[in-house]
């Protein structure tokens, strides 16, 4: 499902909605010209310039789709379509945060058929990864499974906290997309619930106040890791657990992927969460999801407070 913002104009509007059947069609030059049109009608149309960015790099043409991203972005300066991500995927701009409002909007929008999209069609594990290498950890000094406090970082529609449910007295759950808060509440797991950034969700929590931090597919929306880990650390007692998945690459440090979400190298990953004061307990090359129908490479890491 593509982001629509009108641009006010019915006539652009409507020779958008023509650009984007020739796009699904496979008419791209045709598609680019309407909405090339469209652009003409409504210069701040915010929609039709990323979808010509789209079409641009589809038709192999980085420096015209780099001046359609950007023109987005300047249409809508909260940027809900993304563009800064194509900047940043295109070599354009430097690798950087993502855009809250684009997190936000995608999620709100992706709420309805979330666990269908993700769990069926993308074959989502990141749940039972997490649960697998939490066991395993606190198996090696017999420590037992269960945890009074644990907080939910990016916890979408609650699969996280259902998967721990027998391990967890008392989950908080934080998510940036009201839509997925409003399903996390109905599973019933958490009890607490907020619509928060993780990182901002955090800082309001007290020094040593969970045993137990999860972030499962999640941490592929941040880029850098450093201030999430070192409150984790603040935030978790000794011995506490911070479990996550990420997305990797073989290169170094943090790159946009192809699916729009960052890979982060696991020197990276080593590297951050040494530097944030962690001990790193487990670093597995696990896949939490499939991309193109095969398994995007991903990690699997648990960190311990000493
Ligand atoms: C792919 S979903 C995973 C949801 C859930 N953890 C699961 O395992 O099903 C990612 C979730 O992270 C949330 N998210 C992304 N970036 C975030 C941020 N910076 N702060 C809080 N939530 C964030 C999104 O809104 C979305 O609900």
């Amino acid at each position: 499902m593509r982001l629509f913002l009108s641009s006010g104009d019915l006539v652009a509007d409507r020779r958008y909605e023509f650009a984007r059947d020739l796009q699904l069609k496979g008419d791209l030059p045709a598609a680019a010209d309407l909405l090339e049109q469209a652009i003409e009608l409504a210069p701040n149309f915010a929609s039709a310039w990323f979808t010509l960015g789209e079409i641009r790099r589809q038709l192999g043409q980085p420096e015209a789709a780099i001046t359609a991203f950007r023109a987005a972005r300047e249409a809508d300066p909260e940027d809900r379509h993304g563009a800064g991500l194509r900047l940043m995927q295109l070599g354009a701009e430097a690798v950087a945060a993502m855009p809250p409002a684009y997190v936000q909007t995608l999620f709100d929008q992706y709420a309805p058929r979330f666990e269908a999209a993700l769990v069926g069609d993308l074959g989502y594990r990141g749940p039972a990864l997490l649960l697998r290498a939490v066991l395993s950890v606190c198996a090696a000094p017999k420590q037992p499974a269960f945890f009074k406090r644990a907080i939910d970082l990016g916890c979408g529609t609650g699969l996280a906290a259902g998967a721990f449910a027998e391990h967890v007295d008392r989950f908080i759950g934080i998510d940036l997309s009201p839509r997925m808060i409003e399903k996390s509440r109905a599973t019933g797991f958490y009890a607490e619930l907020e619509t928060d950034d993780m990182l901002s969700g955090m800082t309001t929590k007290p020094d040593a106040s969970a045993e137990l931090i999860l972030a499962a597919d999640a941490m592929v929306y941040v880029a850098d890791l450093a201030p999430v880990l070192r409150e984790a650390k603040r935030v978790l007692v000794a011995g506490g657990v911070f479990a996550f998945t990420a997305e990797t690459h073989d290169g170094e440090d943090v790159i946009v992927g192809g699916g729009l979400r960052y890979a982060h190298s696991a020197p990276y990953v080593r590297a951050a969460v040494a530097a944030a004061g962690l001990t790193l307990a487990l670093l597995e090359d696990l896949s939490a999801r499939n991309e193109d129908n095969i398994p995007a490479p991903g990690l699997v890491v648990v960190a311990v407070k000493p």
